[in-house]
């Protein structure tokens, strides 16, 4: 028997976390990924959501220089292997720095999955449904659809025109990309030196038409002090549900188990 390992052709899904922001709207004393939320660092908590999806096979987190908060973050429950590298000046900076932190390892055709860091209720069902409808596209992200009249104004802010809201969506996260197609339109945002704000615009301007994928509402970014308060109680709503779906399933799996019983 030979010892050669073959190289394996199946895709690998990585997810690259951001968070070398210093979150300044917060007005914390600590950057906001690392506030606690339901007893758990934001950043943890958003880990542990993308470790639990299973075709997620690494984490690469990135971090800003010296960040002294990283070691209050506990891996041990986390199921998967996370990697960390350097931050960089701007988001899309520290993105593109994660993305070289796996050249080595990672294929062209490879999917990577961009998620804040400051976006913990991210719910693993819809890192699946962005998966499913994304595989057979370019590339696509999650959103919702806005549910307020949208004005566009000057910079004195009187309005110019109303927007058709029909066709307009908040961009959240993840964001997934095929891994050269995404460094490439990283690097090439970059170089033109515009404020590159999302993996999606990189990826516009480059010519590629992502999918928005229909996300539930509670997967906020953690902005401002409030927000806090809000993901907590989206936190706790999910565990909830999760709670009443297990207690659900067990009550079928007995009334089977008696009905089998019965002969039935
Ligand atoms: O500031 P904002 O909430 O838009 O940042 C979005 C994400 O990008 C956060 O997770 C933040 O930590 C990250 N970020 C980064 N490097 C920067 C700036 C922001 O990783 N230079």
């Amino acid at each position: 028997m030979s010892n050669t390992t073959v190289p394996s052709n199946r895709l690998t899904y990585w997810a690259i976390v951001p968070a070398a922001g210093i979150g300044k709207r917060m007005r914390a004393d600590c950057p906001k990924q690392y506030l606690s939320l339901a007893g758990r660092p934001i950043l943890e908590h958003t880990i542990d959501r993308l470790a639990q999806h299973a075709l997620i096979s690494e984490i690469v987190v990135a971090l800003a220089s010296r960040d002294p908060y990283w070691d209050t973050i506990n891996l041990n429950s986390i199921s998967k292997p996370v990697m960390t590298t350097s931050g960089g000046e701007e988001r899309c900076d520290s993105v593109l720095n994660g993305l070289k932190a796996i050249e080595s390892q990672a294929k062209d055709n490879d999917w990577v999955l961009v998620h804040d860091a400051a976006r913990p209720c991210l719910r693993v069902d819809d890192i699946e449904q962005l998966i499913v409808q994304c595989k057979d596209t370019d590339g696509g992200l999650l959103g919702i659809t806005v549910k307020d009249t949208m004005k566009e104004v000057d910079d004195d802010a009187f309005i110019t025109q109303t927007l058709n809201r029909d066709h307009i969506w908040h961009a959240l996260t993840p964001q997934m990309f095929r891994y050269r197609a995404l460094r490439d339109a990283l690097e090439l945002g970059i170089k033109s030196g515009k404020r590159i704000t999302d993996e999606a615009m990189a990826m516009e301007l480059a010519g590629i038409r992502p999918k928005l994928v229909s996300a539930h509402a509670d997967n906020i970014k953690i902005t401002q002090p409030e927000d806090l308060a809000l993901a907590e109680f989206y936190l706790q709503q999910q565990l909830d549900q999760q709670q009443l779906d297990q207690q659900q399933l067990e009550q079928q799996a007995h009334d089977f188990g008696n009905d089998l019983l019965d002969g039935g």
